[in-house]
């Protein structure tokens, strides 16, 4: 995506409604952001209010580049360096203890701070444009589908929030990989599109899934990302069985595929791809949800490493009880 003058035009509004500490709708190449100037506590507060998020689930600080890193973070350990360098700007998340002047209501009251750097043209010129770190959530409605699309934030929002820098669809489409470096191990704390492999080639052993004593994830929550309708989550043998009994019960059924349709049942099919089936999930589960069907039936993914991110994407949206739903 190249910039153009309707675009600094864009940006020089978006930037002028940050410095009022105003909430702005954020391209990235995961997912689109709220965005507020994360050293301006009032502004960062007027997110949660949007999203309805519990105070104590912490945000993620974007930022230009590594060179930030020590205005967010109190040490900058050499693996977070590594990471860096090898993946930023781009879809991975590091959580390091943070600098004691860093706004409370950014971390949820955690002694650490999520930091990234997104590699998408609009956001990386908004923030070495704007200078300071910008505290960004996805921009759903807490416990709901990440939008990725400008009209997707335009739909879960509206006036809400008048600025929503259009940047496009998502490239990557899920959110990004997060990774612990705050304490004696590396540890992922969220799957995305960058793998364990992929940071284990970087850096050396990393332990996977939040600890009881790990810094809270609100993504990790059993119940998000979720439709409205009732989702289910089947391999394909079981798939059409199932719709067939939905079905003869006289409800109306709707499937999410790989590949294929599952016989006459209506729905939608994402490709057999993990970075191409990431990247259209969000927009396919919003597609389906508006149909309001009874049930929503998804196939499962093949149980392989780099279908890992998806997975849990798709466990979360298929469970029915919302642990925090408000
Ligand atoms: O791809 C992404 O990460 C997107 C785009 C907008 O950058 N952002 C995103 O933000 O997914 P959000 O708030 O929806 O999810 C961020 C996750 C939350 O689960 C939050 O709990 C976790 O990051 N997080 C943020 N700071 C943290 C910290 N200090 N310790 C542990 N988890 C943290
Ligand atoms: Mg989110």
């Amino acid at each position: 995506m190249k910039l153009g003058a309707d675009d600094a035009a864009r940006l020089a509004d978006a930037i002028a409604a940050l410095r009022r500490g105003e909430v702005i709708g954020l391209p990235t190449e995961t997912v689109y952001g709220l965005a507020a100037d994360a050293r301006n506590a009032e502004a960062v507060a007027n997110i949660f209010q949007l999203k309805g998020r519990p105070a104590d689930h912490p945000l993620i600080v974007h930022i230009a580049d590594a060179g930030q890193l020590p205005q967010w973070a109190s040490e900058v350990p050499e693996m977070a360096r590594k990471l860096a360098a090898a993946f930023w700007p781009g879809p991975l998340t590091l959580i390091l203890k943070k600098r004691a002047d860093v706004p409370e209501i950014v971390t949820g009251g955690q002694d650490t701070v999520g930091l990234r750097c997104p590699a998408h043209p609009l956001a990386l010129t908004l923030l070495r444009q704007f200078g300071g770190g910008l505290a960004a959530p996805s921009a759903n409605r807490f416990g709901r589908i990440s939008p990725t699309s400008a009209q997707h934030v335009r739909d879960e929002f509206g006036d809400k929030v008048p600025i929503v820098l259009d940047g496009g669809d998502c490239e990557v489409g899920i959110e990004s990989t997060i990774v612990d470096l705050s304490g004696h191990i590396p540890r992922i704390l969220r799957p995305g599109r960058i793998g364990k492999p992929e940071l284990e080639a970087v850096i050396g052993p990393v332990a996977e899934g939040a600890q009881a004593q790990s810094p809270r994830v609100s993504g990790s929550l059993q119940s998000h990302y979720a439709p409205h309708t009732r989702t289910e989550l089947l391999p394909r043998a079981r798939l059409i069985e199932r719709a067939q009994a939905c079905l003869q019960n006289g409800e109306n059924v709707l499937v999410l595929s790989i590949a294929h349709p599952v016989g006459t049942i209506p729905g939608l099919v994402l490709a057999d791809s993990p970075e191409s089936y990431g990247h259209d999930l969000y927009a396919a589960l919003r597609e389906l949800d508006a149909r309001r069907a009874d049930r929503l039936l998804v196939e499962s993914p093949p149980l392989r490493t780099d279908w890992v991110a998806v997975l849990d994407r798709l466990s979360r949206a298929a469970a029915d009880t919302p642990e925090e739903d408000p």
